[in-house]
């Protein structure tokens, strides 16, 4: 029997597949960098079983519908937003994602990130950089604390309460909100369940962890940033879509908050002249929450796991379930 064709829709390094020839064969997309343009990749999609894909590329209607033969769709990574599921299930395509083996990395780019905006590591670097850097003085750029602060988390998963571990080590409340308590969480981490109101009304860092579904789209606009406190940082490492970003740039120029830091955006990648990249008070980064080297490799073999598991196996590790 001919083993099932799997299409990688990046570049990734030979000894990753290796291990997994024996099952399958491979064929892959020619640049690491550049994404497979939307013409081949829908071309490839019609003569593959199985597809390891980036959340960059759209698993939609159009690409299922046109797909008689796949039957798997590995996501390398935890989010699935760029998948169809609907369509996905009607076609009987089932979908994995990459949980778990991100949590960890995707939490310390988190604190990076919140420590970067509240300590203006960006501008200081920048400012040395830049030849300013000619008398030391006692405000020289001052930013804000963040040990014993209140930290409030939206979204209270696995990357969430990997945050907020690395929150209780620097002494900070821990508010959170989730669709469902976590009674284990509160317990084991001292955190608090608090409305949505109350969590951005009353948090010093705001740290949106949720995943985009049609109730998280722009769940983060005009009125909520007008209730944060104008001493607040927000902290976005979920999807850029669960922000409006015009309403967060006025609220950053007008003072209404202090800072954000940013590693997703609506529209991925932006460029330097993107608005919010012409603020001071900003720390943008590019969708590198999961990117250290080892974390990525994990996170390639779980897809491949996957798709043995499917394939080969009792089915996949980490099937992503159509929710109605
Ligand atoms: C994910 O896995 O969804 C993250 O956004 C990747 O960094």
């Amino acid at each position: 029997m001919e083993k099932p064709l799997i299409y990688i829709t990046r570049k990734i390094p030979n000894d990753v597949i290796k291990p997994y020839e024996s099952n399958f064969q491979f064929k892959m997309w020619t640049s690491e960098d550049t994404p497979v343009p939307r013409d081949i990749l829908l071309q490839e999609a019609k003569r593959a079983d199985g597809l390891l894909c980036m959340l960059s590329d759209q698993i939609d209607e159009e690409l299922l519908y046109q797909a008689p033969q796949l039957k798997v769709v590995a996501n390398l990574a935890v989010g699935y937003d760029n998948i169809d599921l609907l369509a996905a299930e009607k076609q009987s395509v089932v979908v994995t994602n990459t949980p778990d083996v991100l949590t960890e990395t995707t939490a310390d780019l988190t604190f990076a990130l919140l420590l970067a905006t509240a300590r203006r590591l960006i501008e200081a670097y920048e400012f040395i950089k830049d030849d300013q850097w000619e008398h030391w003085s006692p405000y020289l750029l001052a930013g804000a604390d963040v040990h014993q602060q209140t930290i409030g988390i939206v979204g209270m998963g696995r990357i969430g309460e990997a945050v907020a571990r690395r929150a209780t080590g620097f002494g900070m409340s821990i508010l959170y909100h989730n669709r469902t308590r976590k009674l284990e969480t509160e317990k084991e981490l001292n955190t608090t369940y608090v409305s949505f109101d109350e969590l951005v009304r009353t948090s010093d860092f705001v740290v949106s962890l949720v995943p985009l579904t049609d109730a998280t789209e722009h769940l983060f606009n005009e009125s909520v940033f007008k209730q944060m406190k104008s001493s607040a940082i927000f902290i976005n490492v979920s999807r850029g879509q669960t922000v409006d970003e015009e309403a967060l740039y006025n609220a950053l120029k007008t003072g209404e908050i202090a800072a954000a830091g940013l590693d997703v955006f609506k529209d991925e990648p932006i460029s330097s002249n993107h608005p919010l990249m012409n603020l001071d008070n900003v720390v943008c980064l590019p969708h590198i929450g999961s990117a250290s080297r080892k974390t990525r490799e994990e996170m390639l073999h779980l897809c491949l796991r996957n798709l043995e598991g499917y394939f080969v196996g009792d089915g996949p590790l980490t099937p992503v379930r159509f929710i109605k």
